[in-house]
């Protein structure tokens, strides 16, 4: 009886433990659940700040960090980024403008107008920083392009037909962009065929571009040891004379057809579709443009 007894009073207390330890693994879990959350978004409520720009959590700098996984997102956002099932539309105007996440000028551009740099991949406005340079230079208006019009991208990079594009961001991105020169970088003039490669730490290697001096005549093939070089974090290292002789600067274009003498005045005698009798440039699309323009 007595053991019976015993045996009924331990039953009892296994049943009220049971639901203890569940309750116990059951809050054990939430927590981590909850740890996880503050971190990293996959279970659908994000952190505090997630739609803020400004703060450390904004889910554009957790894309900078997180290797650019938009996969990840789709799963519960949708594959066309209408919301799927979470209720929240990424292709809501008030937040990525009139277009969907991949619009080119959200990750890198001025958000609004311009799809390249500034803003560069990490928000750096910069131009001393690489990833800004003389982006500006190169592809703004063309009235604010000094020498040429405006480029292409894939003068510098190789063109990509979409954001999934393999060329773009690919599996495993560093954020650092791809420099492939071609197009009018590798024009080939006078028999010289430019085979420029880009170097990150060598700012010499804009030098050996068409553009900037390897073409006849050109610094680069007169003198690359003591040209100036082009720098890209600097575009006031670029000006006339830097890429090819410029009388009124004390460099003066070889013989030949240009004598010693002829000025920055007189260029306009035999190049007046590209230059005035003031020495200015007139028509930018006929400067760097793959061909020696004369007056018409
Ligand atoms: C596991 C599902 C899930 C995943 C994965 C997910 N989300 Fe969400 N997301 C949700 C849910 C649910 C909501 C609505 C509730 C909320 O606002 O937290 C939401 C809301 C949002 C909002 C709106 C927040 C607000 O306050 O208006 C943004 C922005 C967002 N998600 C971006 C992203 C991005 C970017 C990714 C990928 C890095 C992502 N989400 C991945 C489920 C998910
Ligand atoms: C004159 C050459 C040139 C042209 C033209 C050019 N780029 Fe670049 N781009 C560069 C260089 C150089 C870098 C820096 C590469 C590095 O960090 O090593 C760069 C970097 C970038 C980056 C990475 C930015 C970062 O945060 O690091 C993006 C994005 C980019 N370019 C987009 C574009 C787009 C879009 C266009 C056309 C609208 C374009 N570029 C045209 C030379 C060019
Ligand atoms: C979600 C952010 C994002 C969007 C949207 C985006 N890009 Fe990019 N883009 C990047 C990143 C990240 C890189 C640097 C890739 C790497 O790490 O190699 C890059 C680099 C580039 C480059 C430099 C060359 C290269 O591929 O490295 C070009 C050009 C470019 N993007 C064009 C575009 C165009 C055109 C669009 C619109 C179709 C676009 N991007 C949309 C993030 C984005
Ligand atoms: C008397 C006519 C004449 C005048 C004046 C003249 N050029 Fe030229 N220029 C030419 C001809 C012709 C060529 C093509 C030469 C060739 O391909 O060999 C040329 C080619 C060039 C080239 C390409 C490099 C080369 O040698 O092919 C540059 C750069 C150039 N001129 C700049 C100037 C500048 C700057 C001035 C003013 C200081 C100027 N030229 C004045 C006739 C002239
Ligand atoms: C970024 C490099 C660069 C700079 C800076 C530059 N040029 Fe040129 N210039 C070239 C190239 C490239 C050519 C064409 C050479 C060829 O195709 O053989 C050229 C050609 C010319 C020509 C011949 C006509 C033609 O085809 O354009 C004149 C004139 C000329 N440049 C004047 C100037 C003057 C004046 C300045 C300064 C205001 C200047 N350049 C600055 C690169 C440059």
């Amino acid at each position: 009886m007595n053991i019976k007894f015993n045996m009924k009073k331990h039953n009892l207390l296994y049943l009220l433990l049971i639901p203890a330890f569940i309750m116990i693994i059951t809050l054990y879990s939430c927590s981590k659940l909850e740890d996880n959350l503050v971190n990293s978004p996959k279970a659908g409520i994000h952190p505090d700040g997630w739609t803020n720009p400004v703060n450390a959590n904004f889910h554009g700098k957790y894309f900078f960090s997180n290797k650019w996984d938009f996969k990840m997102c789709t799963q519960c956002h949708g594959a066309d980024y209408n919301g799927g099932n979470t209720g929240k539309s990424c292709n809501d105007p008030s937040c990525h403008g009139s277009s969907t996440p991949e619009d080119c000028k959200l990750c890198h551009g001025d958000r609004s107008t311009t799809i390249f740099p500034p803003l560069a991949l990490n928000g750096s406005s910069s131009v001393t920083y690489i990833g800004v340079g003389s982006h500006n230079t190169h592809l703004n208006k063309d009235s604010s392009i000094r020498f040429s019009a405006r480029l292409r991208c894939v003068s510098c990079h190789k063109s990509i037909s979409g954001f999934f594009d393999p060329n773009h961001i690919g599996s495993n991105p560093d954020n650092i962009a791809e420099v492939v020169f071609d197009s009018l970088a590798i024009t080939t003039t006078n028999g010289i065929t430019p085979n420029p490669v880009w170097n990150r730490t060598n700012p010499q290697s804009c030098a050996v571009t068409y553009c900037h001096g390897n073409f006849k005549n050109g610094n680069y093939r007169l003198n690359p040891t003591t040209m100036t070089n082009p720098v890209w974090t600097d575009p006031n290292s670029v000006y006339c004379g830097t890429c090819h002789g410029n009388p009124s600067t004390g460099n003066p274009l070889p013989g030949g057809t240009h004598v010693q003498g002829f000025t920055i005045y007189n260029c306009y005698f035999c190049h007046g579709s590209v230059i005035n009798n003031a020495g200015n440039i007139i028509n930018k699309s006929k400067h760097i443009n793959g061909a020696v323009n004369m007056n018409q």
